[in-house]
């Protein structure tokens, strides 16, 4: 079985190449390291990384009408909120345009294509009231990254729709793990928390520390998209990606307190404009079709300091 994964050698890709390398299907990568690197992905071979951009959708087009992938998951993307507001044209370019150039190519030139993944976002509720947060309810994007998402998971889904394309999308919530790149200050916090730990350096709390998050350990999503890919019941759906706790950042700090057996200095800043203060994702859709998360918090921050400790 032929795999597709754009954006595989960044943070979540390289774990579901991971995982579908060692389950023997024949994996591809299409990623132009950008944020991805090729050290993450070691166990691909040269002919398999296929250093390219998504957008380029001639040399996309006949990638796909060559290999006949029977699956596809679409993370590439412009993963930066902040770089989408700098530059929305450009993301646009990415986020939505590539998507769908991925999508009509697989309609027109590949009959195989068993499934199509799209990865969608938290982002797409924005700040509305309510919780859990719900897919079939109001969404409000704040940012050209939310809206990009949103326009590319509903293309995802029409593809389904109009021409019964075996689709489906994932709001992915808030994602950590080993692997995630903490270099910028709009990083997941957790590899920022963790990586302050490691260096005894000091943690900074925008607004009170008491902002809950759904944090999913990156191998219960890997179990999620195993799920999924492997559904028939899940084509033409949008699902959320989460694992339906809700967590405070105190709450992740005083874990890492406990698994590094020491603290570090902390101080409290201004809230970030525009950010949620709470946010956790409803999953029974999710979990009707099988996906259980495995890992606490507790667990998976173990997993991540432990990881982090021998690499
Ligand atoms: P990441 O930056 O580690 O991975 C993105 C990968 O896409 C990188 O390897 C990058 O080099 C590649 N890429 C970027 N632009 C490209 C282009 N034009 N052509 C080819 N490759 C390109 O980020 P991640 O956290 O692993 O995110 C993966 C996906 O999940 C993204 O679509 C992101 O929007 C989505 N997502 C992530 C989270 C999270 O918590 N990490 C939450 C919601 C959604
Ligand atoms: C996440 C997404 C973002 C999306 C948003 C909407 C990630 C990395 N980001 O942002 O793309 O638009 O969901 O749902 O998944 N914080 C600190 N100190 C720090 C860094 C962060 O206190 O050094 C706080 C933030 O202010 C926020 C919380 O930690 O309150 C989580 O931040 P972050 O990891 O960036 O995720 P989201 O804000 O949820």
């Amino acid at each position: 079985m032929k795999i597709l994964i754009t954006g595989g050698a960044g943070f979540i890709g390289s774990h579901l190449a991971e995982y579908f390398n060692e389950q023997n299907y024949e994996v591809f990568i299409l990623d132009n390291l950008k944020t991805g690197y090729h050290s993450n992905v070691g166990f691909i071979d040269n002919a398999h990384l296929i250093d390219n951009d998504v957008t380029n959708s001639q040399f996309v087009t006949e990638l796909i009408k060559k290999e006949q992938f029977d699956y596809v998951i679409h993370l590439a993307a412009v993963v930066s909120v902040v770089e989408t507001i700098k530059n929305p044209i450009l993301s646009q370019s990415v986020n939505i345009e590539a998507t769908l150039n991925m999508l009509e190519s697989n309609r027109q030139y590949n009959k195989n294509l068993k499934k199509f993944i799209f990865a969608s976002s938290a982002a797409v509720y924005g700040n509305t009231e309510g919780l859990p947060k719900k897919v079939n309810t109001f969404i409000d994007p704040e940012s050209p990254y939310a809206i990009e998402k949103y326009a590319a998971e509903q293309y995802t889904k029409l593809y389904n729709k109009l021409f019964n394309m075996p689709t489906t999308s994932l709001r992915f919530f808030n994602i950590y793990g080993p692997r995630q790149d903490p270099s910028s200050p709009y990083s997941g916090v957790l590899s920022i928390m963790n990586e302050k730990f490691q260096n005894d350096d000091t943690f900074t709390f925008f607004g009170d520390g008491e902002q809950t998050r759904d944090f999913v350990y990156v191998k219960d999503l890997v179990q999620a998209v195993s799920i999924v890919l492997n559904n028939e019941n899940a084509n033409g759906k949008i699902y959320n990606l989460g694992s339906g706790e809700q967590i405070s950042l105190l709450q992740i700090f005083n874990t890492f307190e406990k698994l590094y057996n020491k603290t570090i200095n902390y101080k409290f800043s201004d809230s970030r404009s525009g950010d949620i203060k709470h946010s956790y994702a409803q999953i029974e859709e999710l979990t009707s079709l099988g996906y259980k998360p495995k890992y606490s918090v507790e667990d998976g921050l173990a997993a991540y300091v432990n990881y982090t400790n021998h690499s």
